[in-house]
């Protein structure tokens, strides 16, 4: 095993979909050590009970923080940071930035106040998004759309499989169908589906305004950073917590983003 590099930045995710996350970060702070850690073990979160859920993300990013040393933590999962962030930062001494729907910035932009909410079935139904839309979107109506399957075929797309777009385009249907009219505006509330957004935009009947929480994330790490980052790329590395047959099929995807190792940590 090669040596982890100074204090790097963790990534974490139950799959693949905090890569989303690491192309913000990696276009704002080009030379930020990173280490990106996928729970593959315990994919998918979307439908885990809230607690078990908790207890689970604890075990994992104790492991990965004992591992690791990082000097951040980004928890590039909605359906993580929903529930599990006041317990982390509870029990453990390193800063964490957590994602979470762009509820704010989507109602700020919707011209017609229809608002679409994709997120995993685990967020869409949580206390804190509703506290989010009474905050930040009391006006407008939310269409709230939960799936699992979007998080699978984002899976699937880097792992080199193309996405069925009428399959897309009946999953997306009942953004366009309610009482008050069609979304304008859908926040992408689950860190997987700002890997599909070619294909969102193929699959929907008009054009609209896709939203996430990337570049506002990108900007808080740099905040809490405080220092300049060196800006020579560095080779990243990405931890796994399952050796399933499936993670080779990501090498290619992981190369071309600039993860030159692959390593497991059985959680
Ligand atoms: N990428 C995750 C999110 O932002 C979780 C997907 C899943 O494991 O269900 O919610």
């Amino acid at each position: 095993m090669s040596s982890t590099p100074p204090e790097p930045v963790l990534i974490f995710d139950s799959g693949v979909g905090g890569l989303s996350i690491h192309a913000a970060l990696t276009a704002r702070l080009p030379g930020l050590p990173l280490v990106y850690a996928c729970d593959n073990a315990a994919f998918p979160y979307g439908p885990w009970p809230q607690a078990e859920l908790v207890e689970r993300v604890h075990t994992v990013l104790d492991a990965l923080i004992a591992r690791y040393q990082p000097q951040l933590v980004v928890v590039a999962c909605n359906t993580a940071s929903t529930v599990a962030l006041p317990r982390l930062r509870q029990d453990f001494k390193v800063p964490f930035v957590g994602v979470v729907p762009a509820i704010k910035p989507a109602a700020r932009l919707s011209r017609n106040r229809i608002i679409g909410l994709l997120a995993t079935p685990g967020t869409v139904s949580r206390p804190y998004t509703d506290q989010l839309i009474a905050d930040f979107a009391a006006d407008c109506t939310v269409v709230r759309l939960g799936s699992t399957t979007l998080v699978e075929w984002a899976e699937t797309k880097l792992r080199g499989r193309p996405v069925d777009l009428n399959a897309l385009r009946q999953l997306l249907a009942p953004l366009f169908a309610h009482e008050r009219g069609p979304v304008d505006t859908v926040v992408l509330g689950c860190t997987h589906f700002p890997l599909l957004v070619e294909e969102l935009q193929a699959a929907t009947p008009e054009p609209v305004l896709w939203v996430d929480s990337g570049n506002a994330i990108a900007r808080r790490v740099e905040t809490l950073l405080g220092k300049p980052v060196d800006n020579r790329p560095v080779a990243a590395r990405a931890v796994f917590t399952a050796r399933h047959d499936d993670v080779e099929e990501l090498r290619p995807a992981l190369a071309q983003r600039g993860f030159g190792i692959i390593e497991f940590l059985p959680v």
